[in-house]
């Protein structure tokens, strides 16, 4: 399989349109060492022709211009996004949606209960594309013989909930629910390799670290290096836990547990936000990721697997 990283950052990409942090300055004066990013997405083949696309970002046109494997030009309107996974209900993963509201069919739409509950109503998407292409919603299960997608040929996927939390505009935001945020894995079912793609992780529980375990290359939650990052910059009154992220650093973040897994694990951090120091190539921070065999995705970045 395949997995090609379309997009590379949290919620407001890199660098965020208001802001001035260090990162996001440095970044638009084109200081070396710091490249842009687009917000949350990857797609996955196993044969190169059919791709499910995991989230829809704000971004997605520039995206799917970056990459001409998902535009086959074999009619007149054609598309090779067979279908769309979303992991939660967030801004950043699902307004895309609006942008390919051209399609020609109803819109193959994977994703669960809670999230399409949270996009008929705190944010009426689904409502909304009734009027376009519409939605052909397949209700994504958590059981963990997992499923697979005919129209995608040739992976098998296995979601699992994780505790992270339900988008601010969530009619149950902060009293989150299994199933509100997913991490997948998924598996060629030809070469028997796996995947482990979770963006928005806050919290290591058993049957999480048990698929990361049994990946052969995980692609995780990477948004802020520090618990505190976002109240020391002024940025937001909220921790990283809060939000739903586990943070790099400090006791029991991304990295210790990263620390267990095989060297022979392939460890790619994604959905960086904008004020992590890891997205300068020349930071400590940074260095430190290298030294303990951490890549960072970037966007056009693909995994053979
Ligand atoms: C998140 O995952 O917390 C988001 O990136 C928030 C957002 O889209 O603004
Ligand atoms: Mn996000
Ligand atoms: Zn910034």
């Amino acid at each position: 399989m395949k997995a090609h990283v379309l997009g590379s950052a949290a919620g407001g990409g890199f660098p965020q349109w208001n802001c001035n942090c260090p990162n996001c300055d440095a970044c638009r004066k084109g200081r070396k060492g710091l490249r842009s990013r687009t917000q949350s997405s990857i797609t996955v083949s196993a044969d190169l022709e059919n791709w499910l696309l995991f989230n829809a970002s704000p971004d997605i046109l520039q995206q799917i211009r970056s990459f001409p494997a998902l535009q086959p030009a074999r009619a007149l309107r054609d598309t090779a996004i067979r279908a769309v996974l979303l992991m939660d209900a967030q801004i950043d993963h699902t307004t895309g949606l609006y942008m390919l509201r051209e399609h020609r069919q109803p819109l193959e739409l994977w994703c669960h209960a809670l999230v399409r509950e949270d996009l008929t109503s705190g944010n009426p998407l689904f409502k909304v594309l009734a009027h376009y292409c519409g939605i052909n919603w397949q209700a994504l299960s958590l059981d963990q013989a997992g499923f697979g997608i005919a129209s995608v040929p040739g992976l098998h996927f296995t979601a699992l909930p994780l505790l992270s939390n339900a988008p601010p505009y969530s009619p149950h935001r902060d009293q989150p629910q299994p199933g509100d945020n997913i991490g997948v894995t998924i598996t060629d079912t030809a070469t028997g390799k796996r995947l482990f793609y979770a963006p928005g992780l806050g919290q290591m529980e058993p049957p999480v670290w048990a698929a990361m375990q049994a990946a052969d290359c995980v692609l995780v939650d990477g948004t802020l290096w520090t618990e505190d990052e976002m109240i020391r910059l002024g940025a937001s009154k909220k921790t990283s836990r809060a939000m739903g992220h586990l943070p790099q650093s400090g006791p029991g973040g991304m990295l210790e547990w990263l620390e267990e897994l095989p060297r022979s694990t392939r460890k790619v951090l994604i959905h960086i936000n904008n004020t992590n120091p890891i997205l300068d190539e020349d930071s400590a921070q940074r260095q430190e990721l290298t030294r303990r065999g951490i890549e960072v995705a970037y966007d056009g970045m693909e995994l053979d697997l």
